[in-house]
């Protein structure tokens, strides 16, 4: 059976993994660009953005993983874009500009459907209402016997969590306070004694978390 993976999903040091006040110039709202800072050096984000270049240090190696053996995403409707409700913009078609990073299929969670978009590079936007269960059958199905990545935010992943879904969570956890936004981990007490965990410091301050299924 493919796995269901989690990465380079960061969180401040109060658990938030998203900050207050999205909007379309702050995908991430207060935080900024504070929450991925440990991430924008690696080669890994540079490549999948069509850089060169880049760090290649413990944060790049713990990033690395992000898209191997991943035939598809789930994200949330809230990772897509900052829109609420029934959507008023349909060419939105999320940050990534018109070749995501993705170049799979891509499960947007939502309660508005709206059309399946075709993007350049083989990213597919399919907009679906559902359990984390159903999606996961229909995400499974199309990734083709490859493992399935879920993308975020942080109720989606939560949500999975919940659902005892997820096999593989990579949490690096950041050392700042957000005080505000939306947190991972609420509701989750003893989801530490389903995992066997893994803790590695980077220089840049960060701590890589992962949580893998004994
Ligand atoms: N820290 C990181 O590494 C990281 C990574 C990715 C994203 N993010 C950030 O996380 C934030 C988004 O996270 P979030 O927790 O606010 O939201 P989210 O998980 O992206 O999306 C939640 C929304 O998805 C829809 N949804 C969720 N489950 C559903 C289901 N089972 N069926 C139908 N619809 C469902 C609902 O939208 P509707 O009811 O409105 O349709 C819900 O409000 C963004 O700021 C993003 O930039 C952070």
């Amino acid at each position: 059976m493919s796995l269901v993976r989690v990465h380079n999903f960061s969180v401040s040091l109060d658990g938030y993994g998203t900050g207050e006040g999205q909007s379309l110039e702050s995908p991430f709202g207060h935080a900024g660009e504070r929450l991925h800072r440990w991430f924008f050096h690696t080669r890994t984000f540079r490549a999948m953005h069509g850089e060169e270049g880049g760090e290649t240090g413990v944060d790049d190696a713990m990033a690395r993983a992000w898209g191997d053996g991943i035939g598809a995403e789930i994200m949330g409707r809230n990772k897509f874009g900052p829109q609420r409700g029934p959507w008023q913009d349909h060419e939105w078609n999320g940050w990534w500009g018109p070749d995501p990073v993705f170049h799979t299929p891509v499960f947007v969670l939502t309660h508005h459907p709206r059309p399946t978009v075709e993007m350049a590079g083989g990213t597919t936007f399919h907009f679906v209402d559902g359990s984390p269960h159903e999606v996961l059958a229909r995400a499974r199905e199309a990734a083709g016997g490859l493992d399935v990545r879920i993308g975020g935010g942080p109720s989606t992943i939560r949500a999975f969590l919940a659902a005892d879904l997820v096999d593989h969570l990579h949490v690096v956890v950041v050392p700042i306070l957000l005080g505000r936004g939306e947190r991972l981990w609420d509701g989750l007490e003893g989801l530490e004694e389903r995992f066997r965990i893994e803790a590695v410091s980077s220089p840049s301050g960060v701590t890589h978390l992962t949580f893998t299924r004994p």
